[in-house]
């Protein structure tokens, strides 16, 4: 079946009626349907599905236990009113790959999985790529049993009523170990594909990013009675921030030059500031309110920079009359490198396909950190538009990325060795 197929199959999936987008969050109805359907489609290939300690499935194609194994695929949770590319593409290209290799008469040396990550998005609970992060032992299990929804149902009690058991969560060496190449395909979820002309191109890194999480309190009080000038208002803390992180990112962030074919250091000078979250109390159209949180998810070319623009938008927050305010880090993570061979070795096979960093986080980036080898091969999307119902490929850029993986999946499987 083609990529474009394997999509046609999930696309009811969650969908919002209205909007257009998905809803799939980690471990709810949606989430589950698919699981299935990557079980019963893995199975039709005649590959042997494994659900890990963490939640992730593997598919095999020939021995799990022989290790310098070839993993590619990615995750189907989407955020909330996602779009039907940020995940599924690359488990979608996986299968079709897997099927035209079958057809190719391709005799792997080493065995193929098709791997789907738990919780990329961290949509639910909070944490992104969830499943990776435990598997490389970069996320404490007591840490993600314990997150919680908006519903403030925990991270372990959505495991348990998906039937699993949530005391078996931790790190994979092993299985870690066992991985001689990680190849994620991807979305592209920005404009560089569109700007280089190319329908698909490699990934060379990801920016440093992470998540906070900040809560003010103020007073709560009646909106009509109350004189502005005794007001303790934290929405208006809420705002302070809100343009903070604009003024802040705004004012590092340049546009990347044309690049792309050499090896880009990142991705231009970069520093992006999004507060996409909010929670108010009560939440009432008359009454100022008690307590507001605000979640920034902040992402920069390096450190540094991403230290500086934080400790900018802190600084503006401090001494807000009559307010308490507290920034908690949930998440943070480095720069992370894909493997410079294995890229270098993927963009010449490809017809010396462009390549080029991302901002945006992706469990091969988790992999990476950890020592295991991974590249990725990003699909342009024509507006440059993702996590929203508007994110969009090409079916024929689509179909060129399956390819594309399947050719780079036969030289990893045929070759004589994976690991140096
Ligand atoms: C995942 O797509 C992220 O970068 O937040
Ligand atoms: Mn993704
Ligand atoms: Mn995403």
């Amino acid at each position: 079946m083609s990529v474009t197929g394997h999509l046609d199959d999930i696309a009811s999936v969650g969908r919002d009626g209205d909007s257009g987008g998905y809803h799939r969050l980690a471990w709810t109805a949606p989430d589950l349907t698919l699981r299935e359907w990557f079980v019963g489609t893995s199975e039709g290939l005649g590959l042997d599905v494994e659900t890990d300690r963490n939640g992730n499935m593997w598919a095999w194609w020939g021995d799990a236990s022989a290790g310098d194994a070839v993993i590619t695929g990615s995750h189907l949770d989407s955020v909330p009113d996602g779009g039907n590319y940020d995940g599924p593409l690359g488990i979608a290209s996986a299968f079709a790959a897997v099927a035209d290799l079958q057809h190719r008469g391709v005799q792997p040396q080493r065995p193929l999985a098709v791997a789907c990550f738990t919780d990329e998005e961290g949509g639910r609970f909070g944490v992104a790529c969830i499943g990776s992060r435990l598997a490389a032992g970069v996320l404490p299990p007591e840490r993600a049993l314990a997150l919680r929804d908006a519903d403030g149902i925990t991270f372990a009690e959505a495991l348990t009523s998906a039937g699993r058991d949530p005391r078996v969560l931790g790190a994979e060496p092993e299985r870690l170990a066992r991985i001689g190449a990680f190849i994620e395909l991807h979305v592209e979820q920005g404009r560089g594909l569109i700007d280089l002309d190319a329908p698909i191109g490699v990934g060379t890194a990801i920016l440093p990013h992470g998540r906070w999480r900040v809560d003010i309190q103020g007073d709560a009080n009646h909106a009509g009675t109350t004189r502005m000038s005794d007001r303790h208002d934290p929405m208006v803390g809420f705002a302070h921030l809100v343009l903070a992180a604009q003024r802040e990112a705004a004012m590092r962030d340049c546009a990347p030059g044309p690049g792309g074919s050499a090896e880009p250091p990142l991705s231009g000078h970069a520093a992006r500031a999004t507060v996409g979250k909010v929670r108010c109390l009560p939440n009432a159209v008359n009454a100022i309110p008690a307590e507001v949180t605000g979640w920034l998810d902040a992402r920069a070319e390096d450190e540094a920079t991403l230290d500086a623009m934080l400790e900018a938008i802190g600084r503006d927050l401090l001494n807000l009359p009559g307010l308490h305010m507290t920034i908690a880090m949930e998440s943070r993570t480095p720069a992370q490198h894909f493997d410079p061979t294995l890229s270098r070795s993927l963009a010449a096979s490809l017809g010396d396909a462009p390549l080029l960093a991302t901002g945006a986080g992706h469990d091969a980036g988790v992999l990476a950190e950890v020592g295991v080898p991974t590249a990725m091969i990003f699909v342009r999307n024509p507006t440059g538009i993702s996590h929203s119902p508007e994110e969009h490929a090409e079916d024929a850029d689509c179909e060129t990325g399956g390819t594309a993986l399947a050719d780079v999946l036969a030289e990893l499987l045929t070759a004589d060795t994976l690991r140096q």
